[in-house]
């Protein structure tokens, strides 16, 4: 599928950012995963990192591959992390979230100092909010935070597993996604979101990437904040 190559491609463009001897940040979903195998290829020819996963699936990738891992608690910083997104806008922010690891994803690029958004064209949007903005709540708060971001204007689905459960993340919370349609003030959302009791993290990622990586057939389009 053309998805598949230009995520590809833009995963091996994003190799250029990473050094022998960084920490890297292994983000999550099927771009980041294209990013894994291939920085698993660079380790076996030699190059020596260190990853720290954001997510379970991430690392149990990227053990598969034997690339090191690290901690948070062994190390705070982050030289790179390459992760995928759901939405891009102009100014580089992001809508991330659409597999469930955003909380991990965040806290990993806050420890970051250059974040790598490696994506195909499709993600590029001129105003963010088609893609569902997806909020991890505590189980506790949930019903109640709904009723929150409802008022808010977006329509609420509580996050479901196939088989109708309801879908649990990493840190074993569950997902709000958010229907907003076009998001006015991503800005003002993005601090609405977070001062509401119960929210634990949210999909919007404002000046946190540096480099936009999109792959449109061959093309690399770079953008940088
Ligand atoms: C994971 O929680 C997400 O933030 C992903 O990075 C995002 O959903 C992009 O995923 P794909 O690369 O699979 O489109």
């Amino acid at each position: 599928m053309a998805n598949d190559q230009e995520k590809e491609a833009a995963a091996r463009a994003s190799l250029q950012f990473v050094k022998d001897g960084h920490v890297v940040g292994l983000g999550t979903g099927s771009t980041a995963a294209y990013f894994i195998r291939l920085l698993g290829e660079k380790v076996k020819n030699g190059m020596r990192v260190r990853g720290i996963p954001t997510s379970d699936r991430s690392r149990e990738l990227a053990e598969s591959l034997g690339i090191p891992l690290t901690t948070l608690d062994e190390c705070q910083e982050i030289a790179v992390t390459v992760d995928g997104a759901d939405e891009v806008d102009p100014q580089l922010r992001l809508i991330k979230g659409g597999g469930g690891a955003m909380l991990r994803e965040k806290i990993v690029a806050s420890a970051t100092k250059q974040l790598v958004i490696v994506a195909d064209a499709t993600k590029q949007v001129p105003v963010l909010g088609k893609f569902p903005l997806p909020v991890e709540v505590i189980q506790f708060a949930q019903a109640l935070v709904a009723k929150r971001i409802t008022a808010l204007g977006a329509k609420v689905s509580v996050r479901l597993n196939g088989d109708g459960t309801p879908y649990v993340t990493d840190e074993r919370n569950h997902i709000l996604d958010c229907r907003f349609g076009q998001i006015a003030d991503a800005d003002v959302l993005a601090r609405q979101l977070s001062e509401m009791p119960g929210v634990v993290e949210h999909g919007l990622f404002i000046r946190m990437a540096s480099v936009v990586l999109f792959a449109r057939g061959s093309e690399i389009v770079e953008l940088r904040r």
